[in-house]
């Protein structure tokens, strides 16, 4: 006789465990494990089933390049484009943009020849026809099914023997041999395992769109990262048009990228000039605001970051990082404090990158503790500076990699001076870099700077 067998999965972090506890033993959450029916694995190998060994200069390169989708920013996040048999998942939060992102990148595959097969298990073949007329993507080769249900995909898919295949969500598909509703890990997990499977066998480039809250609870998305060769992530505020496209696991290719898009009402536009597009709205004269020649990827970018110092109510006065990493925050207040004799202690702090971009790197510190310094002596800096420099705990400025490519940007945008660490202030440079060793030579130039002429 055959038993069920079942195990206790994590919803957020997937690992499963016999027994069931209150709390997951791999990432300690509460309340997060599930029970679910082992579902044995359709596709264990994901090569073809009768695969021998090849010598590695013999197999062919070519039937894994990357084939551009012909939506530039989506292409340069995937490092040229999807890559036959890959499976893709595009998660983010509702309403961001991801079925308008897909049809789009298919609209532009099939106007080239390809086969595109659409699965809308959110929205009727209607609803979709009237979004594709308003993103001029009904072109022929783009066929649609509204199917909710895993065999009736798999069904549409031999029907059509499609080159892509878009599922749009994982989290509305279930498959009936499956226990759970919709959305639930064990059908998310099966449904997407089936997918991945034919998508390797056939092979069949699939892109799956999965759902994530803020917080990236909802199942999916995280359960499933390690099934897919590539996971992207679809940001930015729901209410700015503004969206940011990056790649947090990229088998084919570096992952660093960032793509920009606009949401218009003409669907998603590429964004030619992000440094124009983020410093657009920059007051110069106005204290606490400095801008940082970021790198994302390999694409320069200038970013705005604003700070606001006000006297705290509080006994632990606030420290609030928007766009930027808090804890470091946090490290740069207590360093500006001590090493620069920046006065913080009694006041709320709160800092921002402008734009809805995140900026991690450490290059940012140094504009960081000048849109602070700026902030709390209410001076403003030079309206054509830039500043770039890590900040050590000792107050010292640090080397930033990249730092002549990040200042050719801020000149082309018309800045003309920069506060660089001294190692960096070269001769060369496009614009006019002033070497600084200190947090406090820093912050003592910030406080000259009515007196120092532009
Ligand atoms: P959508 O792609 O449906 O988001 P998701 O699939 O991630 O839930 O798009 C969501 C929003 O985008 C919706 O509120 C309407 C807006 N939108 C535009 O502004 N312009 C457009 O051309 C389209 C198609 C959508
Ligand atoms: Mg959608």
């Amino acid at each position: 006789m055959s038993r069920r067998r079942t195990v206790h999965r994590c919803r957020d972090c997937g690992t499963s465990t016999p027994r069931w506890a209150g709390r997951c033993p791999a990432c300690g959450e509460w309340n997060t494990l599930v029970e679910e029916e082992v579902i044995p694995n359709p596709q264990a190998s994901p090569a073809s089933p009768a695969s021998s060994p090849l010598l590695l200069r013999d197999v062919d390169a070519a039937a894994a390049e990357p084939r551009p989708t012909g939506v530039g920013e989506l292409d340069r996040v995937i490092a040229g484009g999807l890559v036959p048999g890959s499976v893709t998942l595009l998660g983010g939060e509702p309403g961001i943009g991801k079925s308008t992102l897909v049809l789009q990148a298919m609209a532009a595959v099939a106007y080239r020849g390809g086969r595109c097969l659409f699965v809308s298990a959110e929205e009727s073949p209607q609803q979709v026809r009237r979004r594709a007329l308003r993103l001029r993507a009904l072109v022929p080769n783009l066929w649609v099914v509204a199917e909710t249900s895993l065999p009736a995909v798999m069904a549409a898919i031999d029907e059509i023997n499609p080159d892509v295949l878009v599922v749009d969500s994982i989290q509305t598909v279930v498959d009936p041999a499956l226990d759970g509703g919709p959305g639930s890990v064990s059908q998310v997990r099966g449904c997407a395992q089936a997918l991945v499977g034919l998508a390797k066998s056939r092979p069949l480039t699939t892109v799956i769109v999965g759902h994530v809250t803020k917080e990236g609870t909802l199942a999916g998305p995280r359960v499933l990262e390690h099934l897919v060769d590539t996971v992207l992530a679809f940001e930015g505020e729901r209410h700015h048009a503004l969206r940011l496209l990056r790649a947090t696991k990229h088998r084919f290719g570096p992952a660093g990228e960032l793509g920009l898009f606009e949401m218009t009402d003409e669907g998603l536009l590429g964004v030619a000039d992000p440094s124009g597009l983020f410093l657009a709205d920059r007051r110069e004269e106005a204290p606490g605001s400095a801008v940082f020649p970021a790198m994302e990827g390999c694409r320069p970018l200038l970013v705005e970051i604003q700070a606001l110092t006000v006297q705290s109510a509080l006994s632990m006065p606030r420290r609030s990082a928007s766009g930027l990493d808090a804890g470091r925050l946090a490290l740069l207040a207590a360093v500006l404090e001590r090493r620069a004799g920046v006065a913080l202690a009694g006041q709320d702090v709160y800092v921002s990158a402008v734009g809805g971009v995140r900026i991690v790197e450490p290059g940012a510190d140094l504009a960081v503790c000048l849109a602070l310094a700026s902030a709390g002596l209410g001076i403003a800096l030079p309206p054509d500076l830039v500043v770039c420099g890590e900040v050590g705990l000792a107050g010292e400025i640090r080397q930033v990699r990249q730092t002549p490519r990040r200042l050719a940007e801020a000149a082309r945008m018309g800045f003309r001076r920069a506060l660089v660490p001294t190692s960096a202030a070269m001769a060369d440079a496009p614009l006019w870099p002033t070497g600084v060793r200190t947090l406090a030579e820093a912050v003592a130039m910030v406080a000259d700077a009515p007196s120092v002429s532009l």
